[in-house]
């Protein structure tokens, strides 16, 4: 029998209903939540992800701002327009959308966000909170997201053989964190694979719970599963496809057709990640603006 698809879609639109409640509630006490997303650059995958952020804000009645910024800009203009939104009253979460296009420099942008208004969860701060377990900081959207998908669709971590195919600070590394943590939604055991693995698929087929985040088309395939494992495919990629209206379609990591037929639960692609990382967003803006009306009180 097929695999059951986890339905990102669905899970990420209850969320959104969940935030926009929360929202609402923040509003009637007058602290609209406010996201602030900075895009340096032309990319037109990165500017397709901003625009259904800026939109997905204001569908929950939150505010939002989109900073569109040219690829020339300096670092340190850059770092100016992080500074203003630190000190803007009416912006609680920022996000510069990564990648930024060379010679940007990462690391010290994400620095300078203030750790409270750092949504992402990228802030060596925020790291660090999660790392411990402590739950006031934010964890970054696409790991929170897939715990949510998990967890919703009825997935039992705790105790499960939890392996992770890539090791980004964006995915790889907060998932491995957030899995292992003494929690609700986690107890997993949980193994880190990357590019010099030596058997890929030793490891993979051991995965009640297999979370694929490494951007290769097909890395893994029916024969690296394990009979019914949980399957997550957070891979993104553009393949030629000349029978598409674009010249292209998306496919992630996992070879779909083949490791459907293997696994109990799967996520497609497009509709399983993707639009939980959106919703993960927005309840951290809101989190953050709770926090911030709080402190005010
Ligand atoms: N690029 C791809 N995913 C993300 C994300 O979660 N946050 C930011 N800022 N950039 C990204």
């Amino acid at each position: 029998m097929p695999a059951d698809l986890i339905d990102g879609v669905s899970i990420a639109r209850e969320i959104r209903r969940e935030v926009a409640e929360e929202a609402a509630r923040l509003i009637e006490r007058g602290t609209r939540p406010g996201l602030a997303v900075v895009l340096v650059g032309e990319d037109p995958a990165s500017a397709v992800y901003v625009r259904s952020k800026g939109k997905a804000c204001e569908e929950a009645g939150m505010h939002s701002v989109t900073i569109k910024l040219p690829a020339a800009t300096s670092q340190a203009e850059l770092l100016l327009y992080v500074e203003r939104l630190n000190s803007d009253p009416l912006i609680h979460g920022i996000l510069v959308q990564m990648p930024l296009p060379a010679p940007l420099e990462a690391d010290s942008v994400i620095r300078a966000i203030d750790p409270r208004k750092d949504v992402d969860g990228f802030h060596p701060i925020n790291v660090g909170k999660l790392l411990v377990g402590e739950r006031d900081g934010f964890v970054p959207c696409t790991p929170a997201g897939i715990q949510q998908l998990l967890v919703r669709s009825g997935v039992e971590i705790a105790g499960a053989e939890c392996v992770i195919v890539g090791r980004s600070n964006i995915v790889g590394k907060p998932m491995a964190a957030l899995l292992i943590q003494d929690a609700v939604g986690a107890n997993g055991t949980v193994t880190v694979c990357h590019r010099h693995t030596r058997d890929l698929g030793l490891h993979t087929r051991r995965a009640d719970i297999l979370i694929v985040a490494a951007g290769r088309a097909g890395l893994v395939t029916a024969e690296m599963i394990r009979p019914g494992a949980a399957v997550i495919d957070v891979g993104m990629n553009r393949i030629d496809d000349p029978t598409s209206p674009r010249g292209y379609r998306l496919v992630g990591d996992v070879d779909f057709e083949t490791v459907q037929q293997v696994a109990s639960k799967i996520t497609p692609v497009p509709g399983g990640v993707g639009p939980m990382t959106i919703a993960m967003l927005m309840s951290n803006t809101v989190r953050a603006a709770a926090a911030f009306a709080r402190a005010a009180e």
